[in-house]
């Protein structure tokens, strides 16, 4: 009896194949060829016909149980590879949960923040207001507006970073040659901005980014941090700015610390100074750090020029004011004694870690 024959083969070649399918792609593989419709089995099914008429109730209920338990055998299969599967998901994906966490070190704000901040405060403290100006500047802001002449130097390519060349053909609009759109070299030019939208009284400071042509080394960073200030009020005088700049000094180095205040040149302050602090490191002995000269310089500062009054349409005879400016770096330098400014840009956190 062929079809019987053909029946138990099938079921045979089912159970083997069941034996060896490992995965639901290979067991799916065998239904198909099994059960599928041009399956094994249900091809010999459709042949039913052509069994004579009296064979044909026992072979269709042997060829019905066969199909009963080979479907029964593929569930089966499938139930044991799925748990399989499931067991080694979960060998591969479980987590000890009695293993110690990792730490996530946090970062801490940079000691240039941290100081900046400092000033800020201290100045609050003064009742003075926090401005903010653009980093890229025009000549009239950065040099002319503050008094600087046509040809001073600090104008030269040298010493400016220019943006744009925007100089009328043929021309060379200022002196040296440069255009009019610059990175801005120093915070002076907001007093500008400050003085052109405020009316006196006028208590600000302005903390921001400045940028010079000059190669990174332990004392000079080709970008820097400022924190400028003005003072513009009735009856303003040298006093005034030299109480300001002492109680900022001794808040921010410490009642020790000796003040020394040099004449110097700016072109937006008469008179104007360089402050000195007396050396950390050797208490104003003199040693490697102030090259033993005993001081540190430590800011620039001076009595608004009457010129930079008139750019800005204040009255001199009515008003009067100081002006300062101070680097960022510097202050945290002398007040960490740290030998190299280059320190401050690394990123290290060996460094970093210790503020
Ligand atoms: N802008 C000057 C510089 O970058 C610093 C400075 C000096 C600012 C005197 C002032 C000042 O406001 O009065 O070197």
């Amino acid at each position: 009896m062929a079809m019987s024959d053909d029946l138990k083969a099938i079921e045979k070649q089912v159970q083997e194949g069941l034996r060896k399918a490992l995965t639901p792609d290979e067991l799916e593989a065998i239904r198909v060829s099994v059960l599928g419709r041009k399956g094994r089995l249900t091809q010999l099914m459709h042949m039913m016909g052509k069994v004579p008429p009296e064979e044909r109730p026992a072979m269709g209920k042997m060829a019905n149980q066969v199909r009963a338990q080979v479907t029964a055998a593929i569930e089966k299969r499938r139930v044991e590879i799925s748990k399989t599967v499931m067991q080694e998901r979960f060998n591969q994906e479980s987590i000890d949960v009695t293993l110690p966490g990792r730490v996530r070190t946090l970062g801490s704000e940079h000691l240039i923040s941290q100081v900046r901040e400092e000033i800020e405060d201290i100045f609050c403290g003064l009742g003075y207001t926090v401005e903010d100006g653009p980093l890229v500047e025009t000549t009239y802001y950065n040099f002319t507006a503050l008094n600087a002449p046509e040809d001073h130097p600090s104008r030269s390519s040298k010493d400016t970073f220019y943006v744009v060349d925007n100089a009328p053909e043929g021309k060379t609009q200022h002196v040296l040659g440069e255009s009019d759109v610059l990175l801005r070299t120093q915070t002076s030019g907001v007093q500008i901005h400050v003085m052109e939208k405020q009316k006196p009284p006028i208590y600000m400071i302005c903390p921001g980014t400045v940028f010079r042509p000059d190669t990174a080394d332990a004392n000079h960073l080709p970008q820097f941090t400022q924190v400028e200030g003005l003072v513009v009020d009735k009856g303003i005088t040298f006093g005034d700015l030299k109480g300001t700049l002492d109680y900022f000094l001794h808040e921010i180095f410490g009642k020790d610390r000796a003040t020394r205040y040099r004449p110097h040149f700016f072109p937006f302050t008469e008179p104007s100074c360089e402050v000195d602090v007396s050396c950390g490191v050797c208490g104003g002995k003199g040693c490697r750090f102030c090259k033993y000269t005993g001081w540190l310089e430590i800011l620039g500062c001076g009595m608004v020029d009457p010129n930079v009054f008139k750019y800005v349409g204040i009255d001199p005879e009515e008003y009067s004011g100081f002006a300062f400016g101070i680097g960022v770096e510097r202050v945290a330098a002398l007040r960490y004694n740290l030998p190299d400014l280059r320190m401050l840009m690394t990123g290290d956190e060996r460094f970093l870690k210790q503020f």
